[in-house]
């Protein structure tokens, strides 16, 4: 993964370069890194926006041979490498204060509580299965809290603004990589369950009263657990368990 890699100074969405990558039937492992996205996409559709040259834009182009059924497990390891990456500079920089890394459900890192990083993962099949993955994630790294937009003052950061330094973003790009690396390697493997207990023990979500959007509805209740195919029940306030496949959850 990373071996080749290609930096852009300004793109539109470094994850439609990989999946044009992807139909060209380019290996897999390749990375896209871009300093500006002008059309960065996030889930539910949403638009993805990151000030130039600080943050981490990054598409990393896969072939999977597991069961197009496991996709989730993508973003399950995407997450989980980024928390590790997160945790590793977090403990080591000499800052003193102690900061909680966590994942809330789906796939958003957390930290001390407010998002530094978000996933999304694309896939396309085709008659026999997998054509290809793209892992695409975006990590807030040398941010001012000033720069975040008004609507995402209270529930992101960045890692600087929570360390109070400045933070090597190649080199956290490069223990990213190289955790993704190894966690895909293991789902290639067929180790879906172990990979599946790390993420759920960092999960910040379960146990806790969760506010569900799904489009223009909006679900309140305790998150009870994760299904094996990624999907989060909810006990509904009134009775009753819900399963939640994609939402919006605060
Ligand atoms: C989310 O909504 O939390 C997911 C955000 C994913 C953003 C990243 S930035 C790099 C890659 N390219 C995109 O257009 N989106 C992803």
């Amino acid at each position: 993964m990373g071996q080749c890699i290609e930096l852009h100074e300004q793109v539109g969405s470094t994850n439609d370069l990989a999946k044009q990558a992807g139909r060209r039937e380019e290996p897999e492992g390749l990375v896209i890194v871009a300093e500006e996205q002008v059309a960065g996409r996030g889930r539910l559709g949403r638009v993805w926006v990151a000030p130039a040259g600080c943050c981490i834009l990054c598409s990393v182009l896969l072939r999977p041979r597991f069961s197009p059924h496991q996709a989730f497990y993508l973003t399950i390891a995407t997450s989980l490498a980024i928390y590790r990456a997160v945790s590793a500079i977090l403990n080591t920089a000499d800052s003193g204060a102690s900061h909680k890394v966590g994942i809330k459900w789906p796939n958003d890192v957390l930290v001390n509580g407010r998002k530094v990083a978000g996933i999304l993962c694309e896939t396309e099949f085709g008659g026999e299965g997998w054509d290809f993955a793209v892992l695409g994630f975006g990590i807030n790294v040398n941010l001012e809290p000033g720069q975040l937009d008004d609507e995402f003052q209270a529930t992101a950061t960045s890692l600087s603004a929570e360390l109070g330094c400045y933070v090597d973003r190649a080199a956290l790009l490069c223990r990213v990589l190289v955790e993704l690396e190894d966690l895909y390697l293991s789902l290639q493997r067929g180790q879906f369950v172990a990979i599946y207990g790390q993420w759920v023990a960092v999960l910040e979500t379960i146990g806790k009263r969760v506010s569900v959007r799904e489009g223009a509805s909006t679900l309140e209740g305790r998150a009870l657990r994760v299904d094996a195919d990624g999907a989060l029940v909810v006990r509904v306030d009134g009775g009753g368990e819900r399963r939640i496949l994609a939402g919006d959850v605060t």
